[in-house]
This record gives structure tokens, C-alpha cells and sequence, in this order.
């Protein structure tokens, strides 16, 4: 299967870019962008039904805040990742809940292993989304339930959005280690997320947008922190010189400042969780969006 807009090599570098960006950021992220990406938690665990003594599968579970969540509704919980220094705080984190490193793209599960699989802002990040989708639709059972959270337009998910507007207007290029060819923002639009989700032959499709707000409380929490967190934008910032730097930070705290309030930055949040369902044999796959 194709990586989109990726030739092979440069699916294989992202891969590796990933491994080493998360192993590089763990802790920070964790700190910093974990508490946002946890307001997806409760809405993916509802839309697979977690109950007690269902299999779920947590693929890119990163600090694993998510299967720890469903270890607590009684799951049996797992989380995979690519990354060994996110399983590390994971099981630091959550000693007793099991994690293993493994790449969506080749899970080392059986066939219908699983009632249940999740997968929390990770899609955007994936060489090849359509084959990670295949191989999670291979693991779970019949009529078992995906969902997969993935972020709105940066328009609408400012925190990340303020950061790729900064380096655009500076037009600061990214350096020649971060692969190219590869977009991040494909599954923001709800077309690209549906005909992924059909595509994998799931049944009852539906997306579902939500919209929050996350507080950060100043300025160097929130530069430092998205420079801890985000791999591909801190890559792309770290290689410029010291004067680039300064300038794209000029232009970050601008952007800025429209969300001050007393208790900090309030800053838009928007992401859209999409599910379906194995389909059963003889059944068919419709959106219901
Ligand atoms: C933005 S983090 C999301 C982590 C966590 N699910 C959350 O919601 O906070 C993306 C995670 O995907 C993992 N990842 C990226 N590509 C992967 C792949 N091909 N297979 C498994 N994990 C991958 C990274 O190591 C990282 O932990």
C-alpha cells in the first residue's frame, strides 16, 4: 500500500523522524500537551464503548493517559507505540497497565485480538494512515468499534495554530532531515478523515467535531512547551539561525495576545473524533455524517 504524497524512503524517514522526535520529548510533551490531548479521552472511550472486560487497543498511546483511562473503566487495556522512551514514563506513569512497542503499521496481535481499538491525535503523524487503518481493522473482532481522534483545522485548533503561522510568515524553511511531501493537516478536512474511515470497509461512519478551550497560563510556558511537544514545529524551528528564531518568536507572541485574558492564554481547541465499526459479514459501509 502507497504512503500518500511520500515516496518510500521518505515514509521510512518520517517513521524514524517520529521514533527519535518522541523519544526526544517525551517528558515535555507529557507536561505540556498531555492535559489538551487528554480532553479527547472520555469521547474516544465513548464512542467504543468501553465498559469492564473489554479488549481495547491503544495504538500510538504515547504517555498512555488514554489506556490507562480504560484500565480504569475495567478494560482490558493495551498500549503500543513506536516510541520507547513514551513507553517508559507510560509504564512510569501507570505501573500495571501493559504496554508494548510496536508500529501501528505492524501490530504483533491476531486477528480480532481486540473488541475495541483507540487512537488518540496520532493519524496526522503516520507514513502510511491507510495501511496503519487496515492492520487496526485486522486486529479487532467483528462489529467491534475504532475511533480515532485527530485535530480541526489550525484555524480552529490554535494552539498549534499560532506556532505554524508564525514560521509561515517568516517563511522559514524547514531543514532537509524533516522528510517532505508529507502533510499533517491532510485528516483535518472531514472529507480525507471519512474516506479513510470507508475506505477500511468500517461500518456506521460518522465524524464528530467538538470544540473547547485549554488556558496556558504565560508566554514561556506556552513557547517552551510547544517546542516540547510538537515534533515536526520544533524541528523546523530549532534549525534556523538565532535571528530566524527571534523573529518567528516575535511573531508567535503576537499571535498571542488576542487570547490574554486574566488567567492566561485562552486558546481554541478543535478536533473531530471519528469511528466506525467492523463491519459484520453481508453488511455495508455508509456514512452516517
Ligand atoms: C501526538 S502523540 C499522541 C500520543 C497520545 N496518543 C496522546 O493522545 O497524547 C503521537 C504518538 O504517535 C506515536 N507514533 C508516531 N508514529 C507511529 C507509528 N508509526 N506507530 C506507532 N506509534 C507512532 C509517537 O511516538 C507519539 O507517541
Amino acid at each position: 500500500m502507497p504512503a500518500h504524497g511520500l515516496s518510500a524512503t521518505d515514509a521510512e524517514r518520517l517513521r524514524e523522524f517520529e521514533r527519535l522526535g518522541h523519544d526526544r520529548v517525551a517528558q515535555t510533551y507529557h507536561a505540556f500537551f498531555s492535559p489538551v490531548t487528554a480532553l479527547a479521552i472520555e469521547p474516544l472511550l465513548d464512542a467504543v464503548l468501553v465498559t469492564s472486560g473489554v479488549r481495547l487497543l491503544d495504538v500510538a498511546c504515547g504517555p498512555g493517559a488514554l489506556t490507562a483511562a480504560a484500565a480504569n473503566r475495567g478494560a482490558q487495556a493495551v498500549g503500543v507505540d513506536l516510541s520507547p522512551r513514551m513507553l517508559e514514563l507510560a509504564r512510569q506513569l501507570h505501573p500495571g497497565v501493559d504496554f508494548h512497542e510496536a508500529e501501528v503499521e505492524h501490530l504483533p496481535f491476531a486477528d480480532g485480538s481486540f473488541d475495541a481499538v483507540t487512537c488518540s491525535f496520532a493519524l496526522g503523524h503516520l507514513p502510511y494512515p491507510e495501511l496503519a487503518l487496515a492492520e487496526c481493522v485486522r486486529v479487532l473482532s467483528a462489529g467491534g468499534w475504532i475511533a480515532l481522534a485527530w485535530w480541526d483545522h489550525p484555524d480552529r485548533q490554535r494552539i498549534q495554530g499560532v506556532f505554524r503561522e508564525a514560521i509561515a510568515e517568516l517563511g522559514a524553511q524547514p531543514p532537509p532531515d524533516v522528510p517532505q511531501g508529507h502533510t499533517i493537516l491532510r485528516f483535518c478536512e472531514t472529507k480525507e478523515f471519512l474516506a479513510l474511515l470507508c475506505g477500511a470497509g468500517l461500518a456506521e461512519v460518522a465524524i464528530e467535531e467538538r470544540g473547547t478551550t485549554y488556558t496556558i497560563p504565560d508566554t514561556e510556558t506556552f513557547w517552551h512547551g510547544g517546542l516540547g511537544s510538537f515534533v515536526l514545529t520544533a524541528a523546523a524551528i530549532r534549525a534556523q539561525d538565532t535571528a530566524m528564531q527571534r523573529a518567528i518568536r516575535a511573531a508567535f507572541e503576537r499571535r498571542i495576545e488576542p487570547y490574554r485574558r486574566d488567567r492566561g492564554f485562552v486558546m481554541p481547541i478543535g478536533f473531530k473524533i471519528g469511528r466506525g465499526r467492523k463491519a459484520q459479514p453481508g453488511s455495508t459501509a455508509r456514512p452516517t455524517t
